[in-house]
């Protein structure tokens, strides 16, 4: 497919969650619950190579060596309106991370993205960036965002997202060969409309009980 690199997070606890998020029968409360579980798993294994240095804590028995993280501050980027639900859940990792959105929609004929809203955290090349999108289907979406992380001067941002096509893993790394792609399944290919066979349908509308 190409040479960047994909993890795709096979851990019994992530694929019971998304079978359930997968299915058509499940309600919108249900969905919001699993996809902010799935996305807390996700993140765990995204991060999973930020530096840490050594420091010493006193326990309330004794001085022990311990670690803490050493590197850049984080900022979170969501792609509206579907990737809020998984900032929130970032957020209660790193409470202190700073918030990026970049508001997208799929132009329905072409699905290609057409960007409505842009507001990203001050001196966001600073930071380690972990953009996070439920879908990734064409690409179209992740490519513009990432494009704009770029422009900011952002190095190698990372990208979560719940389920993506093989057209859409393709696309970023086509683009943005060194982005880290964090997933929970890497499904089967597009339908006409661009929608990811099998899927979970329209992850905003089944977020927000749109349809
Ligand atoms: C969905 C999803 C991604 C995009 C993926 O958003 O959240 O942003 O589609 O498709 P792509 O890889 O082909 O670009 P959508 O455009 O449906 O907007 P919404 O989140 O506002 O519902
Ligand atoms: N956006 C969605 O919400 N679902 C898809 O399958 C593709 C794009």
């Amino acid at each position: 497919m190409s040479g960047g690199s994909v993890v795709v997070v096979d851990h019994p606890l992530v694929q019971h969650k998304l079978a359930l998020l997968r299915d058509r029968s499940t309600s919108v409360r249900d969905f919001r619950a699993l996809a902010r579980e799935i996305t807390l798993l996700l993140a765990y294994e995204a991060l999973r190579d930020l530096p840490l240095a050594d420091r010493t804590v006193t326990t309330p028995l004794a001085e022990t060596a311990a670690q803490r993280l050493a590197g850049k501050k984080m900022a979170v980027v969501g792609v509206l309106r579907a990737g809020l639900s998984m900032v929130e859940a970032i957020l209660e990792l790193v409470p202190s991370a700073r918030v990026g959105h970049i508001g997208l929609y799929r132009d329905p004929v072409t699905h290609l993205p057409v960007e409505y809203y842009k507001k990203l955290p001050a001196e966001i090349r600073d930071r380690e960036v972990l953009v996070v999108d439920p879908m990734l289907a064409t690409g179209g979406s992740a490519v513009a965002t990432l494009d704009i992380l770029k422009a900011k001067g952002v190095a190698r941002p990372r990208l979560v997202c719940l389920i993506a096509a093989p057209e859409g893993v393709g696309a970023v790394h086509e683009k943005h060969p060194e982005v880290p792609i964090t997933l929970a399944a890497l499904d089967s290919h597009l339908d006409d409309h661009a929608y990811i066979v099998p899927g979970l349908g329209d992850a905003g509308d089944r977020l927000y009980g749109t349809k």
